[in-house]
């Protein structure tokens, strides 16, 4: 006998990886029993329409969680921290959007298509990538299994909708006081973001890289399963684009490799999509990948630095394969091989 639908809440509905995550539960008619939508004190009593059914948005408690079997939240790492072990006393199994638990050994970090196995060893909590790591695995587990990696350089190009709805406001805000020559202070970035690039995505360590470069390191060969010293190496640079991360990504293989062959496989990878006619000027902008679910991958060539290397660039929806759908897919893997 097959089990029983499951109980879903979305824990953090009302920000911007919420509200997509809400969107795409519907768009890939995810099946459960029940819905809730959670938020904190100050959201809670607003109303939102799913399925054609309105649902007023609940305050997150503990009890919240009773008789829920999966929740997808998204709603910051102090408040998954608060929630997880509420959830898992309770049978509950979290998927969780924030950094909080990504790098304990007992707790999966898996994307959907690239390592789904690893969800089999979760033990209540089970963690969605960050998004500059997420897109890229789609990317490289195909390229690392015929090639094998033996150093990884990338470089993103991150939109302020991965730092929430008070980045994408400022962006905005921003840009209109530029314009018109007034003064802006900034506050959801350390520095102004319109016409501007800031090499700065989270605070900085002591060896000199952000913790957003290191979540990419560290977050690529859990995922990935490379060995610990493998050289990878990221710079992470926030630009004024509303939606979409660009990644300039550099990949020394083992084995001998060709633009072709790179283009080949990835022609034939799951929610991968190649754009790649640089003399047509085809090759994949945020613009094109924003709202939509693949990872589009242009500009596929040799590297005039590695031996047997390949660049090229990558890009997705930070929202959607970096948040939202990653999160609901783990959702709908989770129901289906009974693991809640
Ligand atoms: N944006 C991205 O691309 C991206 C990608 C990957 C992961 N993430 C992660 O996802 C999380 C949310 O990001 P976001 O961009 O959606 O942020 P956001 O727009 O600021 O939304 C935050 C959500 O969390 C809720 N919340 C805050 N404190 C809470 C509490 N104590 N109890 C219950 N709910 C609470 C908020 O409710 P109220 O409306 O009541 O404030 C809101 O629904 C973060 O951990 C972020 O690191 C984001």
């Amino acid at each position: 006998m097959s089990k029983q639908k499951a109980n879903i809440a979305v824990l953090g509905a009302t920000g911007v990886v919420g509200r997509e995550i809400t969107k795409i539960i519907d768009e890939l008619n995810v099946e459960f029993n029940s819905i809730k939508f959670l938020s904190s004190a100050k959201s809670a009593g607003s109303k939102l329409v799913f399925q054609g059914k309105e649902y007023t948005v609940e305050e997150a408690k503990p009890e919240s969680f009773d008789g829920v079997n999966i929740v997808l939240a998204s709603a910051g790492g102090s408040t998954s921290q608060h929630f997880a072990p509420e959830i898992v006393k309770r049978g509950g199994v979290l998927i969780d959007n924030s950094s909080a638990f990504r790098m304990e050994k007992d707790v999966p970090l898996v994307i959907a298509g690239v390592n789904d196995e690893d969800l089999k060893k979760h033990k209540g909590i089970i963690s969605n990538p960050n998004c500059s790591t997420s897109q890229l695995m789609l990317v490289l587990k195909p390229l690392n299994e015929k090639f094998k990696i033996k150093r990884l350089i990338v470089s993103t190009y991150q939109a302020v909708s991965g730092a929430g709805l008070k980045a994408i406001t400022e962006l905005r805000e921003n840009t209109k006081a530029a314009l018109s020559g007034e003064e802006f202070t900034p506050s959801a970035f350390k520095k102004s973001i319109a016409f501007n690039v800031i090499p700065q995505i989270d605070v900085f360590c002591d060896n000199g890289y952000t913790k957003e470069e290191i979540k990419v390191v560290n977050e690529t060969k859990k995922i990935l399963h490379l060995r610990e010293d493998l050289p990878i190496s990221c710079t992470a640079a926030r630009v004024p684009v509303f939606n979409s991360h660009s990644e300039a990504v550099d990949i020394e293989f083992e084995e001998k490799v060709t633009p072709d062959e790179v283009r080949e496989i990835l022609k034939n990878t799951f929610g991968v999509k190649v754009i790649d006619n640089p003399e047509n000027f085809e090759y994949p902008t945020t613009l094109d990948s924003s709202g939509v679910d693949p990872v589009y991958v242009g500009r596929i060539r040799k590297n005039l630095a590695f031996d047997n290397g390949i660049s090229l660039w990558c890009v997705a929806d930070n929202l959607r394969i970096g948040a939202a759908l990653n999160t609901v897919r783990l959702c709908i893997k989770v129901i289906e091989m009974e693991l809640y």
